[in-house]
């Protein structure tokens, strides 16, 4: 069962990073209602994929590798709890503006999205890229038993 867990936990996790990814390359294309409707999409696989992240990480936290003890005492265990709320805190906005967008697919017209937020959106999901990179060298180090 654990390895069941480990490697929903790996799937989610590049499932999450392939969602980011893709999200960046859509907001550079010439905006369409097409482009925001898969732009949207991603978003959902993006949640989907957050969701199912912190569940599993929860249940090996508590149930499925080293006891729940070993990782309250981990400082990168903690860095990653850190930079996981700060990347779920920072995807607010793009998540917002997204959904903000189906009133006007609903009605057939072009969301609004001028250069300004289209460059912050870049900025953000970019950040958020790093952010996920920084989450996976705290993953290896907890794992590995390394205390920063
Ligand atoms: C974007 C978010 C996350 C990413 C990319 C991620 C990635 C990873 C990776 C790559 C590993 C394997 C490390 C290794 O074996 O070398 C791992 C392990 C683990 N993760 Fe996550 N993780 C994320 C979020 C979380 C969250 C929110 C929790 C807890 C609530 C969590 C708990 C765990 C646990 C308990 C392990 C097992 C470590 C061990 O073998 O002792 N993860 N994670």
């Amino acid at each position: 069962m654990h390895i069941f867990i480990a490697f929903l936990h790996h799937l989610a996790a590049f499932g999450l990073v392939s969602a980011l990814v893709a999200e960046l390359a859509l907001l550079q294309l010439s905006f369409s209602q097409e482009v925001a409707k898969k732009i949207r999409a991603f978003d959902a696989l993006y949640g989907a994929c957050a969701g199912l992240i912190v569940l599993m990480g929860a249940l090996r936290v508590m149930y499925f590798e080293k006891a729940p003890d070993y990782y309250l005492h981990s400082a990168p265990f903690l860095l990653k709890m850190g930079l996981f709320a700060l990347v779920g805190l920072i995807s607010l906005y793009p998540t917002i503006v997204f959904l903000k967008w189906g009133a006007s697919l609903k009605a057939g017209a072009l969301p609004p999205l001028s250069a300004g937020q289209r460059q912050n959106l870049l900025r953000i999901l970019a950040l958020e890229l790093f952010g996920v990179l920084g989450i996976i060298l705290a993953a290896v180090l907890m794992a590995k038993g390394v205390q920063i």
